[in-house]
């Protein structure tokens, strides 16, 4: 059975993708099923090739720069988007990885409504269409029987979403407590190391890539706020959007908090919250918070996430991974394919 593939985006992400396909090309043709990158889209066109991309012809197009995909020979189609290569192609899944923005108006929205329209699976390292839309898409892909899958959107790297899915379905949720941001873990983990004030600590991350350079959604919170929705909606199968988080910036609260903290060894992290009583989230935060040295959290450093899960029967599991990186994200996209890959043969 052959498996058709499109890449949505091929920055950071779609790139990472395309890499690991190459190195794992043994996952590629199996005596039971073919997988295909049959296109790639990115901001400025895309290329598509309805038979799929030989490994050579993928390996060509790492080569190409950034926006640059609609130049590739006789597959290039300057202008095209997601939207046209979805109706041109009809793929099996669609992997989305343009630019989380968590407004109605996001492109990526439009792409996740068209695919499962056209009967297309998805699989999202994107947050913004489920921190936005996280039942209806669930519903329409239900009625379709398609598959959405999003183990990348949060902790990327550490596949807690699956665990939450997969081992505690039984098991009901009372509190999440997390770091699930390591842009923002990383400034602080400089500004508690080397004493560093808060634009210093950005600064550097800039320099390293952690941080963007509009770091803003880390910044402002979005991206762990969208992070603990999709989370808290896995748990529930509610419909709350990242605009129902009490969102806290980090900036510039973050100095003064810094300065007043009396706690002996306290850290300062910047917290995702959820409490959920009778299946229904009751509280939604994201804030800085001085935490004591003991706190599992505490122990969470430069650009790693942690999380922890309380449970029922008084359990409390703690998580700490990986939550980014092009690498990770792309192990945990390919891991999707192919579930949803097993699940469809
Ligand atoms: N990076 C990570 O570690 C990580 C981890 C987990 C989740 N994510 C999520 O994964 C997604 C991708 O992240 P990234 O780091 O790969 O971002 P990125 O490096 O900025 O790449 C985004 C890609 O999307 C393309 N693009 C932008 N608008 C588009 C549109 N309307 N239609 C088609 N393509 C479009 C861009 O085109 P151009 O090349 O023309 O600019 C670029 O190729 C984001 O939603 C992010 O939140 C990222």
């Amino acid at each position: 059975m052959r498996f058709r593939v499109l890449i949505s985006g091929f920055g950071t992400v779609g790139r990472s993708l395309v890499r690991l396909l190459l190195d794992k090309k043994d996952l590629l043709n199996r005596r039971d099923y073919e997988l295909s990158v049959v296109g790639v889209v990115d901001s400025k066109g895309c290329a598509l090739k309805e038979g799929g991309f030989s490994l050579r012809e993928l390996q060509a197009m790492l080569e190409l720069p950034r926006s640059g995909v609609s130049t590739f020979g006789r597959y290039g189609y300057p202008g095209y988007t997601t939207v046209d290569a979805l109706e041109a192609l009809t793929p099996d899944i669609l992997v989305e990885v343009t630019p989380s923005e968590y407004s109605l108006y996001s492109p990526a929205l439009r792409h996740v409504e068209k695919a499962l329209e056209l009967g297309v699976h998805v699989v999202l390292a994107n947050k913004a269409p489920l921190a936005l839309m996280f039942r209806d898409i669930m519903m329409k892909a239900k009625k379709r029987d398609l598959q959405v899958k999003y183990k990348a959107t949060v902790m990327a790297g550490t596949p807690v979403l699956d665990m939450i899915i997969y081992g505690l379905n039984v098991q009901a949720v009372c509190e999440v407590r997390g770091i699930l941001n390591g842009t923002t873990n990383y400034i602080l983990t400089l500004m508690h190391s080397k004493n560093m004030g808060f634009k210093e600590a950005l600064r550097i991350a800039q320099e390293m890539g952690i941080a963007e350079a509009d770091p803003s959604l880390d910044i402002e919170g979005w991206d762990p706020a969208a992070k603990l929705v999709i989370l808290v909606n896995t748990i529930t199968g509610g419909n709350l959007t990242v605009y129902d988080v009490e969102r806290e910036p980090l900036w510039p609260g973050i100095e003064s908090l810094m300065k007043s903290i009396n706690m002996e060894n306290a850290v300062i992290k910047y917290l995702c919250f959820a409490k959920i009583e009778d299946g229904k989230a009751e509280v939604l935060k994201v804030k800085p918070v001085a935490l004591a040295p003991d706190d599992p959290l505490a122990s969470v450093h430069k650009t790693y996430n942690g999380l922890l899960i309380c449970t029922e029967p008084d359990n409390e599991i703690f998580v700490r991974g990986k939550g980014a990186g092009g690498e990770e994200t792309a192990f945990a996209i390919l891991s999707d394919i192919l579930q949803i890959v097993d699940a469809s043969r």
